[in-house]
């Protein structure tokens, strides 16, 4: 193992993380022979297999699992250790891993603009994907900080709401009940309604919602997606409900908010991490900076774009 080098290491890594031999030589920019060399080494190395191959697909072995959470590290430890140094040299930089939710997805860059002229040395990799996902990419601890909008059932996070996240109904603006006010919740019963995905947190939301109230909708249409859902309604699908964040001027034309009771469905965003997890000082400096510039950030957007 002592000959192993920290190349080797990352090479691993990437395969273990992406299992796949191509696309961790993408993301390396090596070629697939060299990938497989150094894998090829790395198992001489060790002395047993780090992966298996079943039909087209790669596997971890136990050995390779463990090798993996030690590479990952590893890797968390240097990139502290290098942020340390910028920071001693009174710079901030390196790469901020974030995964986050659906509805952040017009919130995100904005913070995240000013962030970064703020620290010009930051690279970002941002995952946006479902609370499912997130929750799994947490579990894994593929990234530096997560954003999700339901306090989730494992204990064992450090869990930081910043911002409300309230759902509320949406409809073609035309629809019967646009313009009237406190719509009885029992009326949803008979509409034609637009769904997220399963594994969405604004899919449980409303799901809890209805369930509380004894309300069953019909559901005529699953979408994987807070646009597509909006495009769907316009259309005449149906009706649907989503974060109010996600609801700009400039996608909402032909759609309309209706006024319904027990709406809007008050939520939060959290920022999320593994309670054990030592964040490094560019996570650590973002974390900090959503938390004071979070309201200031929402309601430029919202100026801006109403
Ligand atoms: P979703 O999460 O993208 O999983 O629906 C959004 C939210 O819960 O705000």
């Amino acid at each position: 193992m002592r000959q192993s080098t920290l190349h080797q290491l990352k090479v691993f890594e990437t395969v273990a993380r992406l299992t796949s031999i191509t696309r961790a030589a993408e993301e390396l920019s090596l070629t697939q022979p060299t990938v497989s060399m150094q894998i090829k080494q790395l198992t001489q190395n060790i002395g047993v297999p780090l992966f298996e191959q079943i039909g087209k697909k790669l596997y971890l072995t136990a050995s390779g699992q463990e090798l993996f959470v030690t590479c990952q590290d590893i890797f968390d430890r240097l990139s502290r250790f290098e942020m340390k140094i910028a920071d001693f040299q009174g710079l901030k930089q390196g790469k901020l891993k974030l995964s986050t939710i659906t509805t952040t997805k017009y919130f995100i860059p904005r913070a995240l603009a000013p962030f970064c002229q703020l620290y010009p040395g930051v690279d970002i990799a941002l995952e946006i994907t479902n609370h499912e996902r997130v929750l799994e990419r947490l579990s894994e601890n593929l990234d530096d900080l997560y954003i999700i909008s339901k306090v989730p059932e494992r204990l064992d996070v450090a869990l930081h709401p910043f911002l409300e996240n309230p759902l509320v109904v949406v409809a073609p603006k035309n629809h019967p009940l646009a313009g009237e006010k406190n719509i009885p919740i029992s009326k949803l019963q008979n509409e034609a309604f637009i769904m997220r995905e399963r594994g969405s947190g604004t899919r449980d939301a409303v799901e809890q919602l209805l369930a509380k109230y004894n309300v069953s909708v019909k559901v005529r249409l699953e979408l994987g997606g807070n646009e597509a859902i909006k495009q769907a309604i316009g259309v005449g699908f149906g009706i649907s409900v989503l974060s109010q964040h996600t609801v700009t001027p400039d996608s909402m034309s032909g759609l309309t908010i209706l006024d319904v009771e027990h709406f809007p469905i008050e939520r939060h965003w959290y920022i999320v991490y593994p309670a054990d997890k030592q964040l490094s000082i560019l996570a650590s400096t973002f974390f900090d900076f959503l938390q004071q510039e979070s309201h200031a950030i929402a309601s430029k957007m919202r100026g801006e774009i109403s």
